[in-house]
């Protein structure tokens, strides 16, 4: 059986994602809402298990960054002083006769509509912040923005979280949360969203060692990827062209995954020089110039920042991790998804629903339970359709209870991409199951 070909894999993901509880549309009763998902319970634990995966990577596994979990709506000074109330927009067009809507950059031909073949209006340009209403009058005096990057808490919270930690450049702050981005066109799935989660980490380094630092984190950061299973072939690293740059950044290169759709970014790593703590001090009237205690003097740091988004990550590794292998009989679908990714990670499944076998299956359940490895049991149909729908639900390991476990108290333990089977005593499993989860992600 062979994969299927580039244009239809991506709508075989979007429906395997529904199928399987990875990904619903969000509002489906109700038409849906157009570019709003919901992760259900088999993607909400593999969404789960690649932002933890990132918060080990850049900070508990690491002395010199810190977290932070700033609020989402922030002062509207910020986005003034951050350039987005004036300069994070897209150029767009609408037709003037089917009343489509383009970005204007994303047209080779600015006069005629590319659907209908009508005259399009003049080039305006958009801002991407979503506004609300703060309180209960809904006037500018109340007007605030939904924020479009998280990093911008990070900003502001710079001589917070420094000198709370007591911590010298070069050091970091993360944060994962929501962003809002009113896009003219979003699509792809979950690809290009209005509302999404970003993984952002600003790295603050003395002035002289920005390009270091740069080139530092475009490797770590194309390296977290393929060490969680990412196919090297299908990454590469993007420089940007001097004219692509946002207004705050020196440089910034794109790590970008080959999805059926095309090459796309699924993280930035900027260089925004000392642009963002240097216009927050100048519209707050307080400083956030970094005190240097051994030479006496203040300064504002360079900051590089590495900007993941958390929906494109996982929908890399969703697509990265699909395959269709073998013929006839021995065809299967299968998540190749990394152990410390994979939404449940040991099924147990009984080989029949009688003769006591169920019962040694729900112990070590229990076990498996107890010690906090994501495990499922299914005890329904054939041995062999279980096996397939934990392969498309990119389970590592399967146990198998059988007539042998209630004469020698072994089970089988099955795995994921070799389908190579092996005994181990039932008492040991949660441990075996453990120590192998633990080698993986090492
Ligand atoms: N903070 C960079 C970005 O949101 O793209």
């Amino acid at each position: 059986m062979a994969a299927p070909s580039t244009p239809d894999l991506m709508s075989t993901i979007v429906s395997l994602a529904k199928r399987r509880g990875f990904i619903f549309q969000s509002s489906e009763i109700y038409g849906g809402l157009n570019s709003c998902w919901d992760y259900g319970p088999l993607g909400v634990e593999l969404k789960r298990n690649v932002k933890e995966a990132w918060w080990r990577a850049m900070v508990h596994s690491r002395r010199d960054i810190v977290g932070l979990d700033a609020s989402i709506l922030m002062h509207p000074d910020v986005w003034k002083a951050s350039g987005h109330l004036s300069g994070f927009t897209d150029p767009l067009v609408d037709c003037k006769n089917c009343k489509e809507r383009f970005r204007a950059d994303h047209l080779s031909d600015l006069k005629t509509c590319p659907k209908c073949g009508g005259e399009l209006t003049a080039v305006r340009r958009f801002n991407l912040m979503f506004k609300t209403f703060m309180g209960p009058l809904e006037d500018d005096s109340a007007t605030v923005y939904m924020r479009p990057e998280t990093a911008q808490g990070i900003f502001v919270n710079f001589l917070n979280v420094q000198q709370s930690a007591r911590l010298k450049p070069p050091f970091g702050i993360a944060q994962i949360g929501k962003s809002f981005r009113n896009e003219i066109t979003p699509g792809n799935f979950t690809y290009r969203t209005r509302e999404f989660e970003q993984m952002e980490m600003e790295f603050f380094v003395p002035v002289a060692e920005d390009e270091q630092w740069y080139d530092y984190w475009k490797h770590a950061r194309r390296e977290w990827y393929m060490s969680l299973g990412i196919k090297p072939e299908k990454l590469r690293m993007r420089e940007h062209a001097k004219e692509e740059l946002a207004h705050y950044a020196k440089a910034c290169c794109d790590v970008e995954y080959e999805f059926p759709f095309g090459w796309s970014e699924l993280e930035g790593i900027a260089n925004r020089t000392d642009f963002d703590l240097k216009q927050h001090s100048e519209h707050s009237g307080k400083s956030l110039a970094y005190f240097d205690e051994e030479t006496k003097q203040h300064y504002f740091p360079y900051v590089i920042e590495p900007a993941a988004g958390a929906d494109r990550a996982t929908l890399a590794f969703l697509v990265d991790s699909y395959a269709v292998e073998g013929e006839g009989k021995e065809a299967r679908t299968v998540l190749r998804l990394h152990p410390s990714l994979a939404p449940i990670k040991v099924a147990v499944l009984p080989l029949v629903k009688r003769d006591g076998m169920p019962e040694a299956a729900e112990k070590i359940y229990a076990d498996l339970l107890k010690n906090s490895v994501r495990s499922f049991y299914d005890h329904a149909s054939s041995i062999g359709r279980r096996y397939a729908r934990q392969d498309e639900a990119g389970t590592p390991y399967c146990v198998t209870v059988d007539s042998q476990t209630l004469t020698d108290e072994t089970v089988t333990i099955r795995e994921r991409d070799s389908r190579v089977q092996y005994r181990v005593p039932a008492a040991t499993v949660a441990t075996t199951i453990a120590a192998k989860l633990k080698e993986a992600s090492a």
